[in-house]
Formats: structure tokens, sequence, C-alpha cells
């Protein structure tokens, strides 16, 4: 891993894999950047943060990251008080179970600007410096969901195919000038999600990954400079069936499990 000489920025702080991160990576030695909307759920992060980790610096700024002009905000932000930020960790970003035309537009929309437009411009902003220093580092988080067409996750698991292929395509382009850009694809894992996204067929917490060993994995994977990693090993099964299989097949077995799950019923997981 990149010695942590400057700030790890993460998005998505103040709960779930995003706060684990930062606990793991304080623990590393990181001075950290928090992002999220919910400023009392930062401070406490960052004020727990602070007095467990001495030497550090922990900086909570919240922001609604699909608020317009949100990503070029917190890059002057960061620059203006000269905080050099060496790790990226895109890891802000939400679902919706339920079928498609009847998800509410404008929360639509918002999945857009977070899962994907969000994390591109932060991407674009802060790989530039860090290509300029010959060092740094972007954490990407998709998705198992990224792996194949989801009916009634329709929309999620299109905004995570998009954050695999962009993010496995930047690996190659960034290395070329010292920066190491990786994917983290978890499964189900512990976390708020659900409650925003909608309960279904795959949120049974008994099969689900802890958000401590999510990020453990993927920062064992960071240290090896890897470029994907698909955490928890039935998810790494699930991966293999997903791209053996043909998508019409697992299309098809998806809807009708999630059809099972009422997911299809206007006003289940909005
Ligand atoms: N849990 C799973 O099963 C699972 C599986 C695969 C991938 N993932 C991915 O893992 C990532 C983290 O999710 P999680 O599971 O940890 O869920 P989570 O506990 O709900 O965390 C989501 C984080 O994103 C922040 N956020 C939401 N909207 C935001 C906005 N508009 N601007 C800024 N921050 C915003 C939330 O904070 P505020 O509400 O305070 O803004 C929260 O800190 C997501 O990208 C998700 O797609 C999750």
């Amino acid at each position: 891993m990149v010695p942590p000489q400057g700030y790890a920025l993460i998005t998505g702080a103040s709960s779930g894999i995003g706060e684990e991160f930062a606990r793991q990576l304080a623990a590393r030695g990181w001075s950290l950047v928090l992002v999220a909307r919910s400023q009392d759920r930062l401070e406490k992060v960052r004020g727990e943060l602070m007095s467990a980790h001495m030497g550090i610096d922990v900086v909570a700024i919240p922001l609604d990251l699909t608020a317009p002009g949100a990503p070029a905000d917190l890059f002057q932000r960061t620059r203006a008080a000269n905080l050099d930020v060496d790790l990226l960790i895109n890891n802000a970003g939400v679902g919706a179970l339920g079928e498609f035309a009847l998800l509410d537009l404008n929360r639509v929309r918002r999945m857009i600007d977070l899962n994907i437009v969000a994390l591109v411009e932060l991407a674009h902003l802060y790989l530039q410096p860090m290509m300029q220093r010959q060092r740094g580092a972007v954490i990407d988080i998709a998705s198992v969901a990224g792996f194949s067409p989801l009916p009634y996750s329709a929309l999620y698991a299109a905004t995570k195919a998009f954050v695999l292929s962009f993010s496995q395509a930047l690996f190659e382009e960034a290395r070329q000038h010292g920066v190491h850009v990786m994917v983290v694809n978890p499964g189900s894992t512990e976390t708020n999600f659900f409650q925003v996204a909608g309960k279904g067929p795959f949120s049974d917490p008994s099969r689900m990954q802890t958000s401590a060993e999510v990020v453990r994995e993927s920062l064992r994977a960071f240290d090896r400079k890897k470029s994907s990693i698909v955490t928890g090993a039935s998810n790494r099964w699930l991966v293999v069936v997903l791209t053996l299989l043909p998508r019409r097949w697992i299309t098809s077995a998806v809807a009708r499990a999630m059809r099972r799950a009422n997911m299809g019923v206007p006003g289940k997981g909005q």
C-alpha cells in the first residue's frame, strides 16, 4: 500500500463499508477526509478516530455529492486546506429495488448522480494531481451486482457494471503514472444499504459479510496491488456462475426470484 503520507478521502464514510474503511485506515496511520451528508455521524466517527489514534488528522466534510458542482467543490476545499489526497475511496452509493418504471424519477437521477457522475468526477479531479506526483491510489466500490443485468434492480446493477468497467480500464492507464486503481465488488453486506434500497431476496442477514470482513479483504488485495477483487468466497463462486451461464437464463431466474419476493409490486422497495 502507498505509505500514509497524505490523506485518504472516503465518500460515504458515515456508515457501513465507508465507515469501516475509515476505521481500518486510521489503524494503519492514515489521516482521513470523511465525506457524507450526515454531519452528526461524521463528527462522531471523527471524534472516535482522533482519540483512538494519536498523530492522525481527521477532517469531516458534510456534503451531498449529488448536488450540482459538489465533486468540484469538494476538490477545491481539500486543495484550499492543503490536504494532499493520496488515496481516494469512491464508496458512496445507493440502490433501489423495484420495477424500474415505477421508481420515482428523482430517485433514479440521484442514483446515477451518486453512483456514476460523482465517482467519475472525483476520479477525474484527484487522479491528475496524483499522476503529477507519481503517487496515489483510487479504490472504487462496485458490486457483484455489476457482473450481470438484474431485473428489479436494473439501474443499480447497471451503475455498478459501469463502475467495474471504468475502474478496470483506469487501472491500466493510471499504473503508467505510478498510480494504483482498484475496484472492490462486495456481495450482500450488513450495512444500512438495504434500509435505503429496500429489502429483497438477497438481503438475508445470515448470508451477508460484515463491513469489517469486506474492508479487511479489500485492503489485503490493495496491498498486493490487485486491480479488482470480489470479497467473500461464496461471492467469488457467484461471479463465476454469473459469467459462465447465459445472461438470458440468469435474468429470467433473478426476475422469478424477485417476483416471488413481490419486488414487482408498486410501492415495494420504493
Ligand atoms: N451493503 C451491500 O450489500 C453492498 C453490496 C455491494 C456493494 N455495496 C456498495 O457499497 C457502498 C457503500 O454502501 P454501504 O453498504 O456501506 O451502505 P450504507 O451503510 O447505506 O452507506 C452509504 C454511504 O453513502 C453515503 N451517501 C448516500 N447518499 C449520499 C450523497 N448523496 N452524498 C454523499 N454521501 C452519500 C451515506 O451517508 P449519508 O446518508 O450520511 O449521506 C453512507 O455513508 C455503495 O457504493 C454500495 O453500492 C454495498
